[in-house]
């Protein structure tokens, strides 16, 4: 069981500390050049995600619970000073004290809701308290959908107009996965009733089929700003980063098809 502990919080700290790293610079590259102040507060997030990454990298499955716990500690603190940082520059947009700043409003939010969610895994991991199954394919679910509706949409946003036939495909994704939303939304107002396994197990098949389309095409839009064959104002980065969630949202369906489906499942124990 802790060895399963271990398991999970390495593989979480891993994935969630490069994104949160990646989401420093992204945010650092939009700031206006005299904004060092939020410049610089952006490059000491990058260089404290970077640490908790490489020490997310030396830890093994043979590491110690408690080692795992104590950090697990110290990087739910600073997913939650990231989260704060990011909200803050959330407020700024709005209220238009960063005139000509190039981070959509958007994005900020999606980049702080990103944060509290790396921040809640690490508290149900610690304190060893997962949702009951068909609760968490529910909410994993709307979360995500929301996470890759919005990718659409930056996507659209930040592709050159001029490459008129990828934006209407950008677009094509945005709609589509607002509607999975919705269904989503539907079914979770819908609990305790919907939670039936057929219900369940269509929903997640039903989303998985648009995620890897969606997945496919980010990986596709990837390779075309890699070898500069578009035109955009998309970070190659950017690009790398929302395919690498997708694939994750991947894993999570997966996961939960397994549990699903698959052996005996015990509700309380599998997320
Ligand atoms: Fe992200
Ligand atoms: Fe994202």
């Amino acid at each position: 069981m802790s060895n399963e502990f271990v398991e999970r919080s390495l593989e979480e700290v891993r994935f969630w500390s490069r994104i949160m790293k990646e989401h420093s610079l992204f945010l650092k590259l939009g700031f206006r050049c005299e904004d060092t102040q939020l410049i610089n507060e952006a490059e000491q997030f990058y260089a404290i995600f970077e640490s908790i990454e490489n020490r997310a990298n030396t830890f093994t499955e043979g590491t110690d619970a408690q080692v795992i716990r104590q950090f697990n500690e110290e990087v739910y603190s600073a997913a939650s000073y990231i989260w704060v940082f990011k909200r803050k520059v959330l407020g700024l947009i709005l209220q238009c004290k960063l005139p000509g700043a190039n981070n959509f409003p958007l994005l900020v939010d999606h980049v702080s809701r990103e944060a509290n969610y790396f921040r809640n895994r690490l508290m149900e991991l610690n304190m060893g308290r997962m949702e009951p199954l068909p609760d968490a394919i529910i909410d994993e679910n709307v979360f995500f959908l929301k996470i890759m509706a919005d990718h659409a949409k930056f996507i659209s946003h930040l592709l050159d107009p001029s490459e008129r036939r990828l934006v209407e495909q950008a677009n094509h994704f945005s709609e589509e996965f607002d509607q999975l939303l919705f269904q989503a939304q539907d079914l979770s107002s819908m609990r305790p009733q919907s939670q039936t396994v057929p219900l369940l197990d269509q929903f997640l098949d039903q989303n998985r089929v648009s995620v890897k389309s969606l997945r496919d095409f980010k990986k596709t839009a990837r390779d075309l700003i890699d070898a500069c064959k578009i035109k955009s104002i998309i970070h190659p980065l950017l690009a790398d980063h929302v395919f690498r969630e997708a694939e994750h949202f991947l894993v999570i369906i997966d996961m939960f098809e397994d549990s699903l489906t698959g052996k005996p499942v015990d509700l309380r124990d599998i997320h």
